[in-house]
């Protein structure tokens, strides 16, 4: 008689919620406290004070970079923006079967050829060195991948990337051919930075499930940017713009908003999973908003602050605060992003984060392979005669 695998099995709550699957040097996030960190240093003060490269190899290598550290890595992930001809050839066929669900889906297709243009091999097979240079490759490739996709899709010719901009820079000109503004690349990179990892995620979780059967890189990639596209998961930012479009003018504001809410609606950009204080990725990015103004910043702070009282009232005791994409939409928008951008341009910055991740687990050779509970009719069934 076969024995039930759950016999030796431990339940654990519903969604793994508090359950810890494994050890990470890389981050945490504190939700009670509004905090989180990269390897031990606020992520906030990391966008404030360093770039997005550094953080980039403070997840990859462990320390924040020197002068020189910072040349040889700007020249390392230079050339992989570049992308391989075979790929470069193929993306006007991808944009347009992706037409209809835009460069997020387009990444997903174009980063599994970058992983097979460019000969990744198994996680398994190949010392950490090369498991390394694979990541920066595929981190390096998808700011063009995802501009050159953006673009075919509206009917332009893709932008080159240009070697001499830093990531932030290099991504807003090859989304518009034009010479980004600074204070609009740095309000960018201070996003970028601010979402380059957020604990153990759905995507992260995913990029490590698959990191763990020794995949090659690639494959974990573009199964995290999978897990990243569901709605539950994939954020809100252009949503949470579209709230602000919904309403219109401050005289609405309340009004919709209790409307809402009552009918059962959830309010995007409002609530987070973690934390139970303001996110402080909100905060930083309504402080950037703030230093653009404006009439769209206005109505934003407006929105939020009564948001946040109509939610006090009608779903008390709940802490229900602006998380990241309420102002990463404002921001994202006062910078030109189109909103067909806005989460790509997450899953631009968190290709970081799930590699660092990847990268840690595949150091790891213990499978992830947990058990589920059967529940259909009881074993061993007679199996009828054809
Ligand atoms: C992010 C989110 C999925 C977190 O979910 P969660 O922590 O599991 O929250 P819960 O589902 O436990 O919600 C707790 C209560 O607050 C309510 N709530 C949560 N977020 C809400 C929101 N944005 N608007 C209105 N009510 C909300 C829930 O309906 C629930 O009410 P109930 O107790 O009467 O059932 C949720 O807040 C949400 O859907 N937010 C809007 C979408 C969004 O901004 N996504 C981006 C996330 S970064």
């Amino acid at each position: 008689m076969p024995t039930a695998a759950h016999n030796t099995a431990i339940d654990v709550p519903r969604g793994l919620k508090g359950v810890i699957v494994t050890e990470t040097a890389l981050g945490d996030v504190r939700g009670t406290e509004g905090f989180y960190h990269y390897r031990g240093f606020s992520a906030v003060e990391l966008a404030e004070k360093r770039t997005f490269e550094d953080v980039w190899q403070l997840m990859f290598f462990g320390t924040l970079p020197d002068a020189s550290q910072r040349a040889a890595f700007a020249a390392q992930t230079a050339a992989p923006r570049h992308l391989p001809p075979a790929v470069r050839d193929a993306l006007p066929a991808i944009a347009r079967a992706t037409a209809l669900s835009g460069p997020l889906t387009g990444l997903r297709t174009a980063l599994s050829l970058v992983g097979a243009a460019a000969g990744f091999r198994p996680l398994y097979d190949i010392e950490p060195e090369r498991r390394r240079a694979d990541a920066l490759a595929a981190c390096a490739a998808v700011p063009t991948l995802l501009t050159a996709l953006h673009r075919l899709g509206q009917g332009l010719e893709p932008v080159e990337p240009r070697d001499d901009l830093p990531y932030a820079a290099n991504y807003l000109y090859m989304l518009t051919g034009r010479d980004p503004d600074p204070a609009k690349a740095r309000a960018i990179e201070h996003y970028l930075i601010s979402t380059v990892d957020h604990g153990f995620n759905a995507s992260t979780f995913t990029a490590r499930v698959i990191a763990s059967t020794g995949a090659d890189l690639a494959a974990c990639l573009v199964g995290a940017i999978g897990a990243l596209s569901g709605p539950l998961h994939g954020g809100a930012p252009s949503r949470a713009l579209d709230t602000l479009d919904a309403i219109g003018t401050p005289d609405r504001i309340d009004a919709w908003l209790r409307e809402r809410i009552l009918a059962g609606d959830r309010i995007m950009g409002f609530g987070h999973p973690v934390y139970r204080t303001e996110d402080p990725r909100s905060r930083m990015l309504k402080g950037i908003a703030r230093s653009f103004g404006g009439d769209l910043v206005d109505f934003a702070v407006q929105v939020e602050a009564r948001a946040e009282a109509v939610l006090a009232e009608l779903k008390p005791g709940r802490e229900l605060h602006t998380n990241v994409e309420f102002f990463a939409g404002v921001v994202m928008e006062l910078c030109g992003l189109p909103r067909e951008m806005f989460t790509p341009t997450f899953a631009a910055a968190r290709a970081v984060g799930w590699s660092a991740n990847i990268l840690e687990q595949a150091a790891d050779s213990k499978i992830i392979r947990p058990s589920a509970r059967y529940t259909g009719p009881p074993p061993v069934r007679p199996v009828p005669a054809a």
